[in-house]
């Protein structure tokens, strides 16, 4: 194992102390390495360092350019294996091309499936809202693993791609769960779900319905819930209305961004990834390209993800002591280029070493962070899972297949696609029921209004409700087989009965 530290403006490996807490570290590209420099100057100052080894994780551009399409070596897996908890700066994703985001497989690969950041008005940094007086201070909860961000896409016709967007009621319950409980440790006592259950009423629809529930255990905690374009007009109204917010994970990413703009922009929004068995901490911005190699970017956002890292950990103390040194350095009007401000705007490592040297100090304009006494790691590594683990929300709900929503590669007009598939379902158990062009119902009525393209869903449904619960699948199967001897099939979609109510969306005007 080695130890990465700071030495004259470059880090260095050393062997390790193996009395210390091992965490995975990774500069990151761009602006990464530069940093990631000043904020580990910073710990070291403190004396973070008497009490963790960051272990070097190899990934990013390099990686990439070695032709690992993953971007993340065999060691980096290993050692984030091995430790548990990760401390990473800004990493490039190839744009096109098969590289994926490096970020976003890190967090599904370890199961990170929260994202926390946290948005709060900082002293020197003006905003609309520090100039109005009114103090912006909450947090966002993001679903980090599902939605469309499964990226699972097709190209379904010569015009059509398709991008899943799965939620799962596990998926939701752990988000859900680990927000409270994070309120509850921050003494929140408000947590509001934003959704758009309005329009995707059984994803979305699933999401709120779990937050509900989880809420129940969580009674002292006030919820309530708004659709996410009313949350993000608020958000630019009023964002004092809001102390914690919870998403799923597109809606959430694009509100993170807007959140940052409201407290001065990326630079100083921390964010952390946290799973049961690995944490992931990073900077909220990407590597900044303009900028790179230039020794001006700010460390800010860098430094205060490290915070909740040594939060996280077990040193709070040195976490509330650099926090203040970071608002007293603020205060002072010490500032990174990318801040507007009264005095000359510094370099990263004069930003640094203004944090090292304000030092146990405390800032006198905003409410300090309070330096208690927990000063000793106290984190303990969860077992390393021996197999992968299937988490389970719902079980045995008596399911019943009532039908089958076929796709087809067409161009054919509504009324004569469906004539070809009247046809070809007489003699089963199913009848055509409804043809629908990108989700609007085109047969039996529709309006010439309606604009299509070459996708059509055909949804076929048992000609005797009677015969719920006396077929199985294979007669949708036997369906899809005949229509395909006519149509081109891009998609198939068995549909059942749940408990009684229908597992599918009704069509828009059905
Ligand atoms: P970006 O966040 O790198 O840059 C946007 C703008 O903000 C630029 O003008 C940049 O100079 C400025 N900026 C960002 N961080 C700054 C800092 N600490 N100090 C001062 N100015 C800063 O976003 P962009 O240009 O869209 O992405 C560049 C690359 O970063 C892409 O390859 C992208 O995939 C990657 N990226 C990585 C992320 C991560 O690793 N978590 C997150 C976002 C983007």
């Amino acid at each position: 194992m080695t130890t990465l530290t700071q030495t004259t403006g470059k880090t260095s490996a050393m062997p390790s102390n193996s009395n210390k807490l091992a965490i995975a570290l990774t500069p990151g590209d761009g602006i990464g390495p530069e940093i990631m420099e000043a904020v580990l100057h910073i710990f070291k100052a403190a004396g973070v360092m008497d009490h963790v080894d960051f272990v070097h994780a190899e990934m990013g551009e390099k990686e990439f350019a070695r032709g690992n399409s993953s971007g993340i070596s065999d060691q980096a897996i290993d050692t984030i294996e091995r430790t548990g908890l990760l401390f990473k700066g800004p990493m490039g994703t190839p744009i096109g091309g098969g590289g994926k985001s490096i970020n976003v497989t890190l967090r599904k690969k370890f199961s990170a499936f929260a994202n926390l950041r946290h948005f709060q008005s900082l002293p020197g940094v003006e905003t609309v809202f520090s100039k109005a007086g009114v103090p912006v201070d909450f947090y966002v909860v993001r679903e980090n693993i599902e939605d469309t961000y499964g990226g699972i896409e097709h190209r379904l016709t010569n015009d059509v791609i398709e991008c899943k967007r799965l939620i799962s009621a596990p998926g939701c319950d752990q988000v859900h769960r680990f927000a409270f409980e994070t309120a509850h440790k921050l003494g929140i006592s408000t947590v509001t779900c934003s959704h758009k259950a309005n329009i995707m009423k059984m994803t979305d629809g699933l999401f709120l319905e779990r937050f509900r529930h989880i809420a129940k255990d969580y009674e002292d905690i006030e919820t309530n819930d708004v659709i996410i374009d009313a949350l993000c007009m608020n958000l630019v109204l009023r964002p004092d209305r809001y102390q914690m917010i919870v998403l799923p994970n597109l809606q959430g990413d694009i509100v993170s961004d807007l959140a940052a703009g409201l407290v001065g922009g990326l630079g100083f929004a921390p964010s952390a990834n946290i799973g049961e068995n690995v944490a992931i901490f990073e900077a909220v911005h990407g590597t900044a390209p303009d900028i790179a190699g230039k020794g001006i970017a700010n460390p800010t956002s860098l430094l205060l993800s490290g915070l909740i890292m040594l939060r996280h950990i077990g040193l709070a103390k040195q976490a509330a002591i650099i926090n203040n040194a970071l608002l007293a350095t603020l205060e002072d009007g010490i500032h990174t280029g990318d801040v507007k401000g009264d005095k000359p705007p510094v370099k990263t490592m004069e930003f640094a070493d203004a944090v090292a040297d304000h030092l146990g100090k405390m800032p006198t304009t905003c409410t300090p962070r309070v330096v208690g006494t927990q000063d000793k790691v106290s984190f303990n590594k969860p077992e390393r899972p021996t197999s992968y683990r299937l988490r389970r929300t719902f079980q045995n709900i008596p399911s019943h297949v009532c039908g089958a929503d076929i796709y087809v590669d067409t161009t054919m007009p509504p009324f004569e696609l469906a004539q070809k598939l009247q046809a070809i379902c007489e003699y089963g158990p199913f009848k055509l029921t409804l043809i629908s062009n990108r989700g609007t119902q085109v047969w039996p009525s529709g309006s010439v209004y309606t604009e299509i393209v070459d996708y059509y869903r055909v949804r076929f449904e048992l000609k005797d409700p009677n015969m719920l619960g006396k077929i199985g699948q294979a007669p949708a199967i036997h369906l899809l087989d005949k229509v395909c001897e006519v149509f081109t099939i891009t998609d198939f979609q068995p549909l059942r009965m749940y408990d009684g109510k229908p597992g599918f969306s009704l069509a828009q005007g059905q």
